[in-house]
C-alpha cells in the first residue's frame, strides 16, 4: 500500500474520493469550507442547512459534485464531539472512511486531515493515529478465498491532505510511523488467521528465521533435541500429544549500546489448543487455531523494532507447540520437571500456555538477565470473565513496570486494566506431590495463572499480558474487523519507542 502525503490549495486537488471529517459543532461554511463548498457546487451548505448530516461520530454521507470537478465525490465523517474528539476516535473516524471508500471499489482515495484536531496529539501524532485507523480497517485476510475474488477490492493508494505546506515534513514523519505500526499489526494478524494445518511450531520457527534475515536480527531456533538438553520438559510435555514437535524460538535486537536495558518479549504460541487429554467441547473449538496470538505479536514486534530502532536491546522470545490428546499425551496426574528444577502436578491438560511459558520465562531471565520481561498470552478464558473483550487483563511483579505498561497501553489505544496477584494465591499453587499444580478450582483464573507464572520469573521486573478476550472477537469497530486484532503489537511498539520517557 502506498501512502502519499499532499499538501496545498484544494483546488489542485484530483480524486475519486474526498473523506472530509467534521464536528458536530459544524453548522456554518467558513474557512476552508468555503472551497470546499464550491467543489461540491454549494451541496454542503445546503446539506448543512438542511442538518441531513450532523457531525456525529462515524456518521458518514456521500456528495457526488457536479460534472467535471477534480474531485468526484466528497464522503462527509462524522467527529462527533469537538471536546471528546481523541486519538481512538481518530482510528475510528479514518477506518469508517477508508472502509466507505473501499466499499465503493475505490483503490485509491484521498483523506483529508485538515480540520482533524486533538488538542494534546502534534501534528505527527495525529497522522500516525489516523493512517493506523486506515490501514487496520482495510485488512482482509483472503489467502485462502478462490471463488468471486473480484468482490474484494485492494486498496493500492491513500492520500493525507493538508491544507499548510509548512506541515509536510512532520506529517511524512508520522505517516510513516502509523504505517509501520500498522503493517506490523497487519502481520500479526495475518499470522494469526491462518489455521492450524498451515502455521505450526516449525512454521513459526521459519517465519522466524526470515524476520532474521529480513532485519539483520539475531535468530536461534530450539528443535526438540535441544529443548530436551536444556530439560525444558514443560514445554516438551505439551508437545507430547502432537505429530508437530515443538519450537522455542528467540530473536535478538540489539540497539548498538551494550549499557542499555534489555526488554524480554515472550509470546505463548499454542498454534492449536484442543485442551489435550483435558479435551475442550467442540463448540467454538476451531478458534483455538488464535491460541497463538501472543507469539504472532512478538514476531510482528520483532519486525517493528529495527524499523523502530528503539533505545533499548529487546529479545522477542515465542514457546511454540501443539496441544492434542493422543496415546502419548499428557496426562492429568502427570508430574513435569520444568527447566528451573520446579516440578509441576498437571490437574488439567488445557492449562497449557502457563507450562510453555514458565520454561520459556525461566529461561530467558536465566540466559539473557534482562532488565524487564513481559509476556503475552491468551492464557485464561476467565479474563474475559473479569473483563469482557475492552481490556487486556495485567498482572506483574512490579509497580513501576506496571505504570510503563499502562502509559504505552493508554497512548496506543490498546487497553489493559490491573489484575492483583496477592501473596496469598501462592497458596493456592500448592501441590500435594510436586512443588506446584497448574491448575485451581474455580475462580480468579487469570489471577491463578500469572501466580503460577510469577514463580518461575522471581524478582525480575515482570508484566503479564493475559490477551484472551482482546486477541479476537472483540466488538466490530471501523479499525478492528471481525477476526484477529493484532493485539499487543501497538502496545509494544509504543512502550519500547517510549522506554526512556
Ligand atoms: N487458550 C486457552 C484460554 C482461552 C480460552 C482463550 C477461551 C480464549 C478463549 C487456555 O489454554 C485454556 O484452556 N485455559 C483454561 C485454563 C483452565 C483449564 C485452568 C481456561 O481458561 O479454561
Ligand atoms: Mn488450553
Ligand atoms: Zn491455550
Amino acid at each position: 500500500m502506498k501512502l502519499t502525503v499532499k499538501t496545498g490549495k484544494l483546488q489542485k486537488l484530483r480524486t475519486h474520493l474526498l473523506a472530509v471529517f467534521l464536528f458536530e459543532e459544524t453548522r456554518t461554511i467558513d474557512e476552508w469550507l468555503t472551497e470546499l463548498n464550491e467543489i461540491t457546487g454549494n451541496r454542503l451548505s445546503e446539506l448543512l442547512k438542511m442538518r441531513d448530516f450532523k457531525g456525529e461520530l462515524n456518521e458518514t454521507l456521500l456528495i457526488y459534485t457536479p460534472e467535471r470537478s477534480p474531485v468526484r465525490r466528497v464522503l462527509l465523517v462524522g467527529m462527533g464531539k469537538k471536546r471528546e474528539f481523541n486519538a481512538e476516535k481518530v482510528r475510528q473516524v479514518f477506518g469508517t472512511a477508508s472502509r466507505n471508500a473501499r466499499d465503493k471499489k475505490l483503490k485509491r482515495f484521498t483523506l483529508c486531515l485538515e480540520g482533524v484536531t486533538v488538542p494534546e496529539l502534534t501534528k505527527g501524532e495525529l497522522a500516525h493515529a489516523a493512517v493506523e485507523g486506515a490501514l487496520l480497517s482495510l485488512y482482509q485476510f483472503i489467502k485462502f478465498k478462490t471463488e468471486d475474488i473480484k468482490k474484494y477490492t485492494i486498496v493500492n493508494e491513500i492520500v493525507l491532505f493538508a491544507l499548510n505546506r509548512m506541515n509536510y515534513k512532520e506529517l511524512c514523519a508520522g505517516v510513516e510511523m502509523g504505517k509501520l505500526f500498522a503493517e506490523a499489526t497487519c502481520y500479526a494478524r495475518d499470522l494469526a488467521s491462518y489455521p492450524g494445518n498451515v502455521v505450526t511450531p516449525t512454521y513459526l520457527a521459519n517465519e522466524a528465521k526470515a524476520i532474521a534475515a529480513k532485519c539483520g536480527l539475531k535468530c536461534s531456533i530450539f528443535d526438540e533435541k535441544k529443548l530436551m538438553q536444556l530439560k525444558m520438559n514443560a514445554l516438551l510435555g505439551v508437545a507430547k500429544g502432537s505429530n508437530e514437535p515443538p519450537r522455542l524460538i528467540i530473536l535478538e535486537y540489539n540497539c548498538g549500546n551494550d549499557k542499555a536495558d534489555t526488554v524480554a518479549v515472550v509470546g505463548k504460541g499454542i498454534t492449536f489448543d484442543s485442551g489435550g487429554i483435558s479435551i475442550k467441547p467442540a463448540k467454538k473449538m476451531e478458534e483455538m487455531k488464535y491460541d497463538k496470538c501472543g507469539a504472532a505479536a512478538v514476531l510482528a514486534v520483532m519486525k517493528l523494532v529495527k524499523q523502530l530502532q528503539p533505545p533499548v536491546n529487546v529479545t522477542g522470545i515465542v514457546a511454540s507447540a501443539e496441544n492434542l490428546p493422543s496415546g502419548k499425551a499428557l496426562k492429568p496426574g502427570d508430574i513435569v520437571t520444568t527447566y528451573s528444577g520446579l516440578t509441576v502436578e498437571v490437574i488439567n491438560t488445557d492449562a497449557e500456555g502457563r507450562l510453555i511459558l514458565s520454561d520459556a520465562l525461566a529461561y530467558t531471565i536465566d540466559k539473557f538477565k534482562p532488565d524487564a520481561v513481559i509476556d503475552l498470552a491468551t492464557l485464561t478464558g476467565a479474563v474475559i470473565v473479569a473483563l469482557g473483550h475492552y481490556a487486556t487483563g495485567m498482572l506483574g511483579n512490579n509497580p513501576g513496570m506496571l505504570k510503563k505498561v499502562m502509559t504505552a497501553a493508554q497512548k496506543s489505544g490498546e487497553m489493559v486494566w490491573e489484575l492483583p496477584i496477592y501473596p496469598e494465591f501462592d497458596e493456592h499453587l500448592k501441590s500435594n506431590v510436586a512443588d506446584i499444580k497448574n491448575s485451581n478450582g474455580p475462580g480468579a483464573g487469570t489471577i491463578f495463572g500469572a501466580a503460577f507464572l510469577r514463580k518461575f520469573v522471581k524478582k525480575t521486573p515482570w508484566v503479564h499480558l493475559d490477551i484472551a478476550g482482546t486477541a479476537w472477537d472483540v466488538k466490530e469497530k471501523s479499525y478492528l474487523p471481525k477476526g484477529p486484532t493484532g493485539v499487543g503489537v501497538r502496545l509494544l511498539g509504543v512502550l519500547l519507542k517510549d522506554w526512556k520517557l
